[in-house]
Protein backbone atom coordinates (compact mmCIF):
# COMPACT_ATOMS: atom_id res chain seq x y z
CA UNK A 1 0.00 0.00 0.00
CA UNK A 2 1.49 3.23 -1.15
CA UNK A 3 0.17 7.15 -1.49
CA UNK A 4 1.30 10.04 -2.53
CA UNK A 5 0.84 13.64 -1.84
CA UNK A 6 2.61 17.38 -4.05
CA UNK A 7 2.91 20.46 -3.04
CA UNK A 8 4.63 23.42 -4.80
CA UNK A 9 6.80 26.07 -3.90
CA UNK A 10 6.11 30.10 -4.00
CA UNK A 11 7.34 32.98 -4.42
CA UNK A 12 5.67 36.15 -2.85
CA UNK A 13 5.91 39.34 -5.38
CA UNK A 14 4.81 41.78 -2.80
CA UNK A 15 4.04 41.87 0.76
CA UNK A 16 6.23 39.80 3.06
CA UNK A 17 6.64 40.46 6.80
CA UNK A 18 3.80 43.05 6.45
CA UNK A 19 1.56 40.37 5.75
CA UNK A 20 1.94 39.07 9.47
CA UNK A 21 0.65 42.75 10.81
CA UNK A 22 -2.60 42.17 8.31
CA UNK A 23 -1.40 44.01 5.49
CA UNK A 24 -1.61 42.38 2.00
CA UNK A 25 0.77 40.45 0.08
CA UNK A 26 0.89 39.22 -3.91
CA UNK A 27 2.18 35.67 -4.19
CA UNK A 28 2.32 33.39 -6.71
CA UNK A 29 2.31 29.63 -6.74
CA UNK A 30 6.21 28.40 -8.18
CA UNK A 31 5.29 25.43 -10.44
CA UNK A 32 8.67 25.21 -11.35
CA UNK A 33 9.42 23.83 -7.57
CA UNK A 34 7.72 20.85 -6.07
CA UNK A 35 7.43 18.23 -3.43
CA UNK A 36 6.40 14.54 -3.41
CA UNK A 37 5.59 12.54 -0.52
CA UNK A 38 5.10 9.20 -0.77
CA UNK A 39 4.15 6.98 2.46
CA UNK A 40 4.66 3.24 1.99
CA UNK A 41 3.14 0.63 4.36
CA UNK A 42 5.95 -1.02 6.19
CA UNK A 43 5.57 -2.90 9.75
CA UNK A 44 7.19 -1.44 13.05
CA UNK A 45 8.32 2.11 14.05
CA UNK A 46 7.67 5.08 11.48
CA UNK A 47 10.45 5.93 9.33
CA UNK A 48 11.37 8.99 7.49
CA UNK A 49 13.49 9.57 4.13
CA UNK A 50 14.14 12.88 3.35
CA UNK A 51 17.49 15.00 1.93
CA UNK A 52 18.75 15.57 5.68
CA UNK A 53 18.10 12.18 7.45
CA UNK A 54 16.88 8.51 6.87
CA UNK A 55 15.79 6.83 10.03
CA UNK A 56 13.23 6.27 12.64
CA UNK A 57 11.18 9.40 13.17
CA UNK A 58 11.61 9.51 16.95
CA UNK A 59 14.83 10.00 16.42
CA UNK A 60 14.83 12.72 13.51
CA UNK A 61 17.31 16.01 14.19
CA UNK A 62 15.79 18.55 15.81
CA UNK A 63 15.40 20.66 12.43
CA UNK A 64 13.03 18.50 11.73
CA UNK A 65 10.77 19.05 14.05
CA UNK A 66 8.08 21.19 12.55
CA UNK A 67 7.66 18.25 10.00
CA UNK A 68 7.35 15.39 13.26
CA UNK A 69 5.14 17.91 14.94
CA UNK A 70 3.09 17.19 11.48
CA UNK A 71 3.38 13.87 11.04
CA UNK A 72 2.22 13.42 14.86
CA UNK A 73 -0.21 15.62 14.49
CA UNK A 74 -1.64 14.53 11.49
CA UNK A 75 -1.53 10.87 12.10
CA UNK A 76 -3.72 11.72 15.56
CA UNK A 77 -6.31 14.16 13.66
CA UNK A 78 -6.69 10.40 11.60
CA UNK A 79 -7.05 8.20 14.96
CA UNK A 80 -3.68 6.42 13.45
CA UNK A 81 -1.15 4.70 15.84
CA UNK A 82 2.21 6.01 14.44
CA UNK A 83 3.80 3.05 13.26
CA UNK A 84 3.69 0.69 10.10
CA UNK A 85 4.68 3.40 7.49
CA UNK A 86 7.76 5.12 5.89
CA UNK A 87 7.67 8.62 4.84
CA UNK A 88 9.73 9.16 1.66
CA UNK A 89 10.26 13.21 0.56
CA UNK A 90 11.73 14.19 -2.75
CA UNK A 91 11.96 17.80 -3.17
CA UNK A 92 12.95 20.17 -5.85
CA UNK A 93 12.18 23.16 -3.90
CA UNK A 94 15.54 25.03 -2.19
CA UNK A 95 15.42 24.54 1.82
CA UNK A 96 15.52 28.09 3.40
CA UNK A 97 15.49 30.09 0.13
CA UNK A 98 12.11 31.60 0.97
CA UNK A 99 10.26 29.28 -1.71
CA UNK A 100 8.05 27.70 1.01
CA UNK A 101 9.85 24.96 1.51
CA UNK A 102 9.20 24.11 4.80
CA UNK A 103 5.45 24.91 4.51
CA UNK A 104 5.45 23.14 1.10
CA UNK A 105 6.67 19.48 2.86
CA UNK A 106 3.86 19.80 5.21
CA UNK A 107 1.48 20.16 2.34
CA UNK A 108 2.63 17.61 0.60
CA UNK A 109 3.25 15.31 3.61
CA UNK A 110 -0.14 15.84 5.01
CA UNK A 111 -2.22 15.24 1.52
CA UNK A 112 -0.29 11.67 1.52
CA UNK A 113 -1.41 10.43 4.48
CA UNK A 114 -4.88 11.63 4.75
CA UNK A 115 -4.68 9.55 0.97
CA UNK A 116 -2.58 6.72 2.65
CA UNK A 117 -5.49 6.48 5.48
CA UNK A 118 -8.09 6.88 3.09
CA UNK A 119 -9.84 10.12 4.56
CA UNK A 120 -11.03 12.95 2.44
CA UNK A 121 -8.78 16.00 3.32
CA UNK A 122 -10.40 19.67 3.37
CA UNK A 123 -8.75 22.82 2.45
CA UNK A 124 -9.08 23.86 5.70
CA UNK A 125 -8.24 20.85 7.61
CA UNK A 126 -4.67 21.11 5.51
CA UNK A 127 -4.42 24.97 6.19
CA UNK A 128 -5.02 24.55 9.75
CA UNK A 129 -2.25 21.35 10.21
CA UNK A 130 0.19 23.28 7.99
CA UNK A 131 0.52 25.91 10.18
CA UNK A 132 1.29 23.91 12.81
CA UNK A 133 4.64 23.26 11.17
CA UNK A 134 4.96 26.99 10.42
CA UNK A 135 4.77 28.22 13.68
CA UNK A 136 7.51 25.74 14.74
CA UNK A 137 9.08 27.02 11.82
CA UNK A 138 8.81 30.56 12.27
CA UNK A 139 6.87 31.81 15.45
CA UNK A 140 4.31 34.07 13.99
CA UNK A 141 2.91 32.79 10.34
CA UNK A 142 0.61 34.41 8.42
CA UNK A 143 -0.97 31.67 6.37
CA UNK A 144 0.46 32.78 2.98
CA UNK A 145 3.07 29.89 2.58
CA UNK A 146 0.70 27.43 3.67
CA UNK A 147 -1.82 29.16 1.51
CA UNK A 148 0.55 29.40 -1.61
CA UNK A 149 2.10 26.08 -1.45
CA UNK A 150 -1.02 24.31 -1.62
CA UNK A 151 -2.67 26.29 -4.53
CA UNK A 152 -2.07 26.77 -7.76
CA UNK A 153 -3.41 30.59 -8.05
CA UNK A 154 -1.70 33.44 -7.54
CA UNK A 155 -3.14 35.18 -4.50
CA UNK A 156 -3.92 38.80 -3.15
CA UNK A 157 -3.90 37.50 0.31
CA UNK A 158 -4.49 38.63 3.42
CA UNK A 159 -4.34 37.02 7.21
CA UNK A 160 -7.25 35.90 8.68
CA UNK A 161 -9.50 36.60 5.27
CA UNK A 162 -10.69 34.13 2.43
CA UNK A 163 -8.28 34.23 -0.57
CA UNK A 164 -8.69 36.10 -3.42
CA UNK A 165 -7.44 34.54 -6.90
CA UNK A 166 -6.23 37.05 -9.56
CA UNK A 167 -5.64 36.40 -13.45
CA UNK A 168 -1.53 37.29 -13.67
CA UNK A 169 -1.60 38.96 -17.12
CA UNK A 170 1.33 40.76 -17.20
CA UNK A 171 3.29 41.35 -20.02
CA UNK A 172 6.47 40.44 -17.94
CA UNK A 173 9.26 38.09 -17.15
CA UNK A 174 10.29 37.39 -13.23
CA UNK A 175 13.69 35.79 -12.69
CA UNK A 176 14.37 34.87 -9.47
CA UNK A 177 17.76 34.31 -8.20
CA UNK A 178 18.87 32.43 -5.27
CA UNK A 179 21.71 33.85 -3.03
CA UNK A 180 22.87 30.64 -1.97
CA UNK A 181 23.10 31.81 2.00
CA UNK A 182 20.06 30.24 3.84
CA UNK A 183 17.41 32.53 4.82
CA UNK A 184 16.48 33.39 8.19
CA UNK A 185 13.01 33.63 8.18
CA UNK A 186 12.37 33.01 12.01
CA UNK A 187 15.22 35.42 12.65
CA UNK A 188 13.94 38.45 10.79
CA UNK A 189 10.34 37.75 11.61
CA UNK A 190 11.51 38.27 15.26
CA UNK A 191 13.95 41.25 15.01
CA UNK A 192 10.59 42.94 12.78
CA UNK A 193 8.59 42.06 15.91
CA UNK A 194 11.50 43.63 18.27
CA UNK A 195 12.07 46.54 16.22
CA UNK A 196 8.39 47.33 16.63
CA UNK A 197 8.92 47.53 20.52
CA UNK A 198 11.86 49.93 20.35
CA UNK A 199 10.70 52.01 17.07
CA UNK A 200 7.29 51.68 17.30
CA UNK A 201 6.12 54.67 15.04
CA UNK A 202 8.89 53.70 12.39
CA UNK A 203 8.53 50.12 12.21
CA UNK A 204 4.41 50.94 11.93
CA UNK A 205 4.99 53.36 8.68
CA UNK A 206 7.42 50.53 7.21
CA UNK A 207 4.91 48.04 7.82
CA UNK A 208 2.19 50.30 6.38
CA UNK A 209 4.41 51.27 3.47
CA UNK A 210 5.17 47.70 2.43
CA UNK A 211 0.93 47.10 2.45
CA UNK A 212 0.35 50.66 0.30
CA UNK A 213 2.64 49.30 -2.08
CA UNK A 214 1.46 45.27 -2.26
CA UNK A 215 -2.16 46.95 -2.94
CA UNK A 216 -0.34 49.12 -6.03
CA UNK A 217 1.38 46.20 -7.31
CA UNK A 218 -2.03 44.27 -7.95
CA UNK A 219 -3.30 47.29 -9.46
CA UNK A 220 -0.17 47.27 -11.95
CA UNK A 221 -0.35 43.74 -12.64
CA UNK A 222 -4.48 44.23 -13.20
CA UNK A 223 -3.68 47.26 -15.63
CA UNK A 224 -0.65 45.46 -17.03
CA UNK A 225 2.02 48.08 -15.79
CA UNK A 226 5.05 45.96 -15.91
CA UNK A 227 6.93 49.86 -15.17
CA UNK A 228 4.95 50.63 -12.23
CA UNK A 229 5.02 47.54 -10.92
CA UNK A 230 8.65 47.23 -10.91
CA UNK A 231 9.20 50.83 -9.12
CA UNK A 232 6.91 49.22 -6.41
CA UNK A 233 9.34 46.38 -6.16
CA UNK A 234 12.25 48.68 -5.79
CA UNK A 235 10.45 50.67 -3.06
CA UNK A 236 9.47 47.77 -1.11
CA UNK A 237 12.91 46.38 -1.00
CA UNK A 238 14.50 50.05 0.71
CA UNK A 239 11.80 48.86 2.96
CA UNK A 240 12.43 45.69 3.93
CA UNK A 241 16.07 46.61 4.29
CA UNK A 242 15.46 49.31 6.40
CA UNK A 243 13.44 47.03 8.58
CA UNK A 244 16.65 45.07 8.63
CA UNK A 245 15.63 41.90 6.82
CA UNK A 246 17.96 42.13 3.89
CA UNK A 247 21.80 41.39 3.64
CA UNK A 248 24.53 42.25 2.07
CA UNK A 249 24.71 39.95 -0.78
CA UNK A 250 20.32 40.29 -1.32
CA UNK A 251 21.34 44.57 -1.63
CA UNK A 252 23.92 43.39 -4.15
CA UNK A 253 22.22 41.76 -6.58
CA UNK A 254 18.73 43.90 -6.37
CA UNK A 255 21.23 46.52 -7.88
CA UNK A 256 22.65 44.51 -10.39
CA UNK A 257 19.45 43.29 -11.35
CA UNK A 258 19.02 46.77 -12.20
CA UNK A 259 21.79 47.42 -13.34
CA UNK A 260 21.22 44.75 -15.77
CA UNK A 261 18.29 46.13 -17.20
CA UNK A 262 15.62 45.15 -14.77
CA UNK A 263 12.75 47.44 -14.25
CA UNK A 264 12.65 46.50 -10.78
CA UNK A 265 14.05 44.08 -8.25
CA UNK A 266 13.52 42.72 -4.46
CA UNK A 267 13.94 40.38 -1.69
CA UNK A 268 11.50 37.57 -1.68
CA UNK A 269 10.43 35.67 1.30
CA UNK A 270 11.90 35.49 4.66
CA UNK A 271 15.29 37.35 3.92
CA UNK A 272 18.49 37.53 5.19
CA UNK A 273 19.87 34.68 2.86
CA UNK A 274 17.70 33.04 0.07
CA UNK A 275 16.11 34.48 -2.59
CA UNK A 276 15.39 37.80 -4.95
CA UNK A 277 13.67 38.70 -7.79
CA UNK A 278 13.88 40.44 -10.19
CA UNK A 279 11.16 41.73 -13.42
CA UNK A 280 11.92 42.03 -16.52
CA UNK A 281 9.80 43.70 -19.69
CA UNK A 282 10.87 40.78 -22.37
CA UNK A 283 12.88 37.34 -22.63
CA UNK A 284 15.94 38.99 -24.14
CA UNK A 285 15.58 41.61 -20.56
CA UNK A 286 15.51 38.52 -18.15
CA UNK A 287 18.14 36.25 -19.98
CA UNK A 288 20.28 39.80 -19.70
CA UNK A 289 19.44 39.97 -15.89
CA UNK A 290 19.57 36.19 -15.33
CA UNK A 291 23.12 35.60 -16.51
CA UNK A 292 23.93 39.18 -14.84
CA UNK A 293 23.12 37.52 -11.69
CA UNK A 294 24.88 34.36 -11.82
CA UNK A 295 28.30 36.81 -12.92
CA UNK A 296 27.78 38.44 -9.77
CA UNK A 297 27.50 35.20 -7.54
CA UNK A 298 23.61 34.21 -7.89
CA UNK A 299 23.80 30.37 -7.29
CA UNK A 300 20.97 29.49 -9.53
CA UNK A 301 18.16 31.40 -11.47
CA UNK A 302 14.59 30.48 -12.51
CA UNK A 303 12.77 32.61 -14.99
CA UNK A 304 9.44 32.98 -14.76
CA UNK A 305 6.68 34.37 -18.15
CA UNK A 306 4.21 36.07 -15.90
CA UNK A 307 0.61 34.42 -16.11
CA UNK A 308 2.15 31.72 -18.07
CA UNK A 309 2.66 28.74 -15.12
CA UNK A 310 -0.02 26.68 -15.16
CA UNK A 311 0.00 22.72 -14.61
CA UNK A 312 -2.43 19.84 -13.74
CA UNK A 313 -2.17 18.59 -10.44
C1 LIG B 1 7.88 33.88 4.67
O1 LIG B 1 7.87 33.17 3.42
C2 LIG B 1 6.93 35.03 4.62
C3 LIG B 1 6.86 35.88 5.88
O2 LIG B 1 6.01 36.98 5.58
C4 LIG B 1 6.34 35.11 7.07
C5 LIG B 1 4.86 34.75 6.94
O3 LIG B 1 4.12 35.34 6.16
O4 LIG B 1 4.44 33.86 7.69
C6 LIG B 1 8.24 36.44 6.24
Amino acid sequence: MKATGTSNGKIILMGEHSVVYGEPAVALPFLATSIETTVTKTSGAVTLDCVFYQGALSKAPERLLNLVAVITETAARLNQPLQDFNITIKSTIPPERGMGSSAAVAVATIRALYRFFEEPLSHEVLLELTNISETIAHGNPSGLDAAMTSGQDPLFFIKGQPFVPFPLNLTAYLVVADTGISGQTKEAVNSIADLYKTAPELTHTAIATLGRLAEQAKVAIEGDKPVELGLYMKQAHEQLAFLGVSNRMLDDLVQVAVKAGALGAKLTGGGRGGCMIALAADKEAAAAVSSALLDAGAVNTWTYQMGDDKRDD
